[in-house]
């Protein structure tokens, strides 16, 4: 039974029947498999438990439920998949980077279907692996599948708009775009499948061979969709490793292969994988890395709304989101109303396992995660914070009841470091440039939430902040979405630009054939044209 954050109770499942049938997870029996050069194996070497957040009792006490096990690849095997990867692109000379555009659409949109065939195995092994509510995980897919589509649709456009001739001075000349070659993919546990596709999906269709690496938490979800990989692409265009990223990440770096490092992750560990490329100028690195997305309070604040998207801005799916609010500035005369409301809508909030109808808040993947949130929480209130609402710290096992800490401090730990968890520093503030000052200082530079209505007050904020981040949200929480809107940050926070048609950019680089325009090379190019000899000089329109 869900309960509530102000009054905590024993939430996890008392044994397996306690949960329903149809949400069960059997033990996940395939996870031990992996692609390499077209087909997808079975792993015989060491395995890793994959563990889930969900405790469940055994007729005593509880325990992180077992789901299956993936495979621990050494060196060797992480080399094994860049070699097929290296194979298929071949130097740029591979059916693959050569193939016609339309073609290589056509290999995607005959994976659509494949995915879309273990929609509810994928859902439920996003549930019981990283501990997303039903509606969630079924959001992320098939906000996943979506961004295929709309991949398509805009590399059509793109396509289009490159198969015309340019006409300058005295030159004829066809402009498109060409892969860079090897990308190695790694996304997080948040968002395991989404962020590793949004990366996956725009490398493959411009052309690149791609190696991935799943996530830690998140890692069986890959399993059923290895099959739809093999049918849908020519051997060696993509391939997985699994294991621990120092084993298998760092010796891919390492040996110079990887031309394009997509990672979404910490910029500790993005610092040490660019670091141990040979030659980083050839590197292209895509990176969404760490936030501390601020919210501001302002006086003349519509507090139910800023109250409301708050709280689901900094706590939805347990505030494990790259976009979350992470630290909230109030300003001082209207502080205790907001907090009282703040308080109030964090307790009200519903806490249970993720398959419950209503749940919001539930289980934490990483080890440890709720001892590291007490620290941070347990250094607040000896810096003078305390914890607003009824029952918010409590921990039950991989459960953190969220917490509203107030007064913070900016110098306290938890409004310096990217919690990534339930915990929400609110900060008092006098004067507007006490916040400018804050995100100047800040190491990273992802969005802002400002909440207000004085149109003068709101533009001095936003004239300011948009050179520290870049979204800057108005009287709405900080995220990613629209997924055609440019996603990017500052600082520690990314590099490179993601939306669905600046993807198609990222993992790619513009090429151009050009000729002086005189009747002999008129004669070749048209001829090339009319006979359709070159899958790049053409002006097939794809519709
Ligand atoms: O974790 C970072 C995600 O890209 C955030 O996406 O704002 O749609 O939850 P979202």
């Amino acid at each position: 039974m869900p309960t509530r954050v102000s009054a905590p109770a024993r939430v996890f499942p008392a044994s397996l029947e306690q949960v329903p049938p149809d949400m069960r997870l059997p033990y996940y029996k395939d996870g031990a498999r992996y692609l390499i050069d077209g087909r997808v194996r079975t792993w015989n070497g060491p395995c890793e438990e994959a563990v889930s957040p969900v405790c469940v009792g055994d007729g005593g006490s509880l325990h992180r439920h077992v789901l299956g096990r993936y495979p621990m690849m050494t060196a060797a095997e992480a080399r094994e998949a860049l070699a097929a990867a290296q194979r298929a692109y071949d130097n740029g000379c591979g059916t693959w980077p050569t193939m016609s555009v339309a073609d290589r659409i056509r290999h995607v949109e005959e994976f659509l279907p494949r995915v879309a065939a273990v929609r509810d195995e994928v859902v439920r092994l996003l549930m019981w692996e990283i501990g997303k509510t039903l509606p969630d995980a079924r959001k992320e897919f098939d906000r996943t599948v979506d961004y295929i589509r709309d991949t398509i649709q805009a590399l059509k456009e793109l396509d289009r708009t490159s198969s015309r001739f340019a006409v300058e001075q005295g030159f004829v000349a066809q402009i498109r775009r060409s892969p860079l070659g090897v990308v190695l993919c790694m996304g997080p546990y948040n968002y395991p499948l989404n962020e590793t596709f949004t990366t996956l999906i725009p490398a493959l269709i411009m052309g690149n061979t791609v190696v991935f690496k799943p996530p830690k938490h998140g890692v069986l979800l890959h399993a059923p969709l290895l099959q739809a990989f093999a049918d849908s692409f020519p051997p060696g265009v993509v391939n997985t490793v699994y294991g621990a990223g120092r084993v298998v990440a760092g010796p891919l770096m390492e040996g110079g292969g990887v031309q394009v490092l997509a990672f979404i992750g910490s910029a500790q560990v993005a610092a040490l994988l660019k670091h141990q490329h040979p030659q980083p100028n050839r590197l292209r690195c895509v990176l969404g890395l760490e936030a501390k997305n601020p919210a501001v309070i302002l006086p003349d604040a519509d507090l139910d709304l800023a109250v409301k998207e708050c709280t689901l801005g900094a706590l939805s799916f347990n505030g494990q989101r790259c976009t979350a609010i992470k630290i909230v500035f109030v300003h001082r005369s209207v502080a205790p109303e907001f907090c009282r409301r703040l308080a109030d809508a964090v307790g009200a909030l519903s806490v249970g396992m993720p398959w419950e109808e209503g749940v919001q808040i539930t289980p934490l993947p990483e080890d440890d995660k709720p001892q590291w949130l007490k620290k941070l929480v347990d250094d607040a209130a000896a810096g003078g914070a305390r914890v607003l609402n009824a029952g918010g710290g409590t921990i039950d096992q991989t459960l953190y009841y969220p917490a509203v800490l107030y007064p913070a401090q900016p110098e306290m730990e938890v409004c310096q470091v990217e919690q990534f968890g339930p915990v929400l520093p609110v900060v008092p503030y006098d004067d507007e440039q006490q916040v400018v000052d804050w995100a100047v200082k800040s190491p990273v530079g992802q969005q802002a939430s400002l909440f207000g209505g004085d149109a003068r007050r709101l533009s001095q904020l936003i004239d300011t902040l948009v050179n520290q981040v870049c979204r800057v949200n108005i009287n709405s929480q900080c995220q990613r979405g629209p997924d055609v809107f440019p996603f990017t940050g500052r600082k520690d926070s990314a590099e490179g630009t993601l939306s669905v048609s600046d993807a198609l950019r990222v993992f790619s680089i513009r090429s151009l054939v050009a000729a002086k325009a005189n009747e002999v090379n008129e004669a070749i190019v048209s001829e090339i044209v009319r006979g359709r000899h070159s899958n790049f000089l053409t002006t097939d329109f794809i519709f």
